[in-house]
């Protein structure tokens, strides 16, 4: 007769097959693996940190008159250069429509660049907490669109409402006003002239970005302010990488307390939807 363990015996030796096969895929108990791919690990070891991000979006990331690169998320970049102890940030400039494709390619180490966290691209990427709110809102055109209160009444066949692509803004516009012509520009400032110069009714887009083109071409467009979507701009990683995630969380939490994410968004102008939109 063929006797089975113990139950006591059996237990340990089911604990023990685990363990084995865990170590088996490589995967010891305790996530050492996860530790040395994570990408904090990584550019720590290479002394650089990667970022993607579109300079095309004042105050957080862009130009400025004497060709450098600047904004709130440079700032905040050089607080994670100083935190992880590396010599520098490599910023990789690419457009907001390839940003994911190119983190994932492995290119970049993260995203910062006032990239908005979404519940369907989370799907793709991790993120961390928000670092900042913003709301989405409406540059509008004198000419084609003086009696437009609302997005609502955007959501005509006959309305063309301008979008940046890929952007969260695009996204919402086809909610919104599934029955308008979308037209998608590759550019803030071509989806902002478009406007300006009443080839379309409207421009969505965060808060910030549609002020300052209403500041430049305050004749031919004005604003709707009532906010379309309540977004958070956080930090994206690749998935699967919990220690990146719980880094940057951390530092976060220390620029929070410490005063020091107050004093960036002083510094560029910038004041936080928080919990609910302003
Ligand atoms: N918050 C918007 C989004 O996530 C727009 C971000 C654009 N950022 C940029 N750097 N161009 O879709």
């Amino acid at each position: 007769m063929v006797r089975s363990p113990r139950p006591g015996r059996r237990r340990l030796l089911l604990a023990l097959g685990g363990v084995l096969a865990l170590a088996a895929c490589g995967a010891p108990p305790g996530g050492l693996d996860l530790w040395k791919s994570s990408t904090i690990r990584q550019a720590k070891e290479r002394g650089r940190l990667i970022v993607a991000l579109e300079p095309e979006f004042r105050p957080f990331e862009y130009i400025d008159e004497g060709g450098n690169l600047v904004g709130f998320d440079v700032d905040l970049c050089e607080i994670l250069r100083q935190e992880l102890n590396v010599e520098r940030v490599e910023f990789l400039r690419v457009n907001f429509d390839v940003i994911i494709s190119t983190l994932l390619s492995g290119e970049a180490d993260l995203i910062v660049s006032g990239m908005t966290a979404l519940p369907e691209r989370a799907l793709r990427v991790s993120y961390s907490d928000p670092y900042f709110h913003t709301v989405t809102c409406l540059l509008v055109s004198r000419e084609r669109a003086a009696d437009v209160r609302s997005v609502a009444e955007l959501d005509r066949p006959e309305r063309v409402v301008a979008v940046k692509q890929g952007t969260t803004g695009e996204i919402a516009a086809r909610k919104r006003c599934p029955r308008a012509r979308l037209v998608s520009f590759p550019t803030e400032n071509a989806a902002a002239l478009e406007v300006a110069s009443g080839r379309a009714d409207a421009f969505l887009y965060d808060k910030k970005s549609v002020e300052q083109h209403h500041a430049r071409h305050p004749d031919t467009t004005f604003l709707i302010l009532d906010p379309v979507t309540v977004e958070p701009y956080a930090i994206a990683c690749r998935k699967g990488d919990p220690d990146t995630v719980a880094w940057l969380n951390l530092v976060l939490h220390h620029l929070r307390r410490d005063g020091r994410l107050e004093e960036l968004y002083a510094k560029h102008g910038l004041e936080d939807s928080g919990d609910g939109p302003r």
